[in-house]
C-alpha cells in the first residue's frame, strides 16, 4: 500500500514516519509513505499554492491547479483512491478503515488555511474526509489518522494479527444477538492488582484473576455490550 501525501508542510511526517510501528511497517514494505510539498507542481515565483476566497471573507484558499496536476502525476496505480480532507466530509469510521485496506494506493489531500477550492472535491478526489466534529489547523493529523488505521488492518503490521479481532469497532460477530452494529472494546487491566489512590482502593475485577477462560469471556462481551449502549447509542 503507497500513501502519497499531498501537503505545503512535508516535514509534519518526518518523525511519524520515523518511530513505531509506522517506521516499521516501512522498513517491513508494508507499506511506502510520501510526502510531497504541494508547491513542487507550482509555475511562479513564490511557488504559490493559495489565492483570497470569492466572494470575500476570511483567510486564504488552497487553490485548485496545483493539487489537481500533483495528483494527475502521482496516480500511478490501478486500484487507488483520492482522499481530500475537510471538517464538513464524511465522517471517517473504522468500517471506512477496512474498506481503504483493498486499494493499492492512497492519494491523500491536505488542506491549511480557510480550506481547499470545492473543485478540488468535486473533480480530483473520490471522497472528502471528516476524522470528527472539529476543526484542525490542516489535513495533516488527518491523514495520520488514516495511515495508522489503515496500515494496522494490513498483515503483518501488528504482531499479533488476532488482537484485531475483538477489537472495538469490529462487525460485532460474537454478539450478533445483542443487536449492535458494532462495539466498543471492553476495559483492560495489568499489575499491580490493587492500587491505592488518594485514599481509595482499586482493584482488578475479581473475574479476571479466576483462571477461568469462559467467565472471563462472558464478562468481557458483557462489558462490550455495557459500554456500547452507554458510551455509543449510535451503533444500536
Ligand atoms: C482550518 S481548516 C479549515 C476549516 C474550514 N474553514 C471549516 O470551517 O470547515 C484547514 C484544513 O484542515 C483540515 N481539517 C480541519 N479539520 C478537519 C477535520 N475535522 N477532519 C478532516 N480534515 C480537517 C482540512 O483539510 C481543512 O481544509
Amino acid at each position: 500500500m503507497t500513501f502519497d501525501i499531498l501537503t505545503i508542510f512535508p516535514r509534519l511526517f518526518d518523525g511519524f514516519c520515523d518511530q513505531a510501528l509506522i517506521a516499521r511497517a516501512i522498513k517491513k514494505k508494508i507499506i511506502r509513505l510520501s510526502p510531497h510539498n504541494l508547491r513542487d507542481w507550482t509555475h511562479d515565483a513564490h511557488r504559490t499554492v493559495d489565492g483570497r476566497p470569492y466572494g470575500g471573507g476570511a483567510g486564504m484558499v488552497l487553490m485548485v491547479e496545483p493539487i489537481v496536476h500533483a495528483v494527475q502525476e502521482l496516480k500511478k496505480r490501478h486500484r487507488s483512491r483520492v482522499i481530500v480532507f475537510s471538517a464538513k466530509g464524511k465522517l471517517f469510521t473504522q468500517a471506512d478503515a477496512r474498506r481503504l485496506t483493498r486499494y493499492e494506493q492512497l492519494i491523500l489531500i491536505c488542506g491549511r488555511y480557510e480550506g481547499i477550492d470545492e473543485r478540488v472535491a468535486a473533480f480530483a478526489a473520490d471522497e472528502e474526509v471528516s476524522i470528527g466534529e472539529y476543526v484542525l489547523f490542516g489535513g495533516e493529523v488527518p491523514a495520520m489518522v488514516v495511515i495508522e488505521a489503515v496500515t494496522r488492518l494490513l498483515p503483518g503490521s501488528i504482531g499479533k494479527q488476532k488482537s484485531l479481532a475483538d477489537e472495538s469497532f469490529g462487525d460485532a460477530k460474537g454478539l450478533a444477538h445483542q443487536q449492535l452494529v458494532a462495539f466498543v472494546e471492553y476495559p483492560h487491566y495489568t499489575r499491580p492488582e490493587k492500587i491505592k489512590l488518594g485514599g481509595k482502593t482499586r482493584a482488578v475485577p475479581k473475574v479476571l484473576l479466576s483462571g477461568n477462560h469462559a467467565k472471563i469471556d462472558a464478562w468481557r462481551r458483557q462489558q462490550s455490550v455495557r459500554l456500547t449502549r452507554r458510551r455509543r447509542p449510535e451503533l444500536k
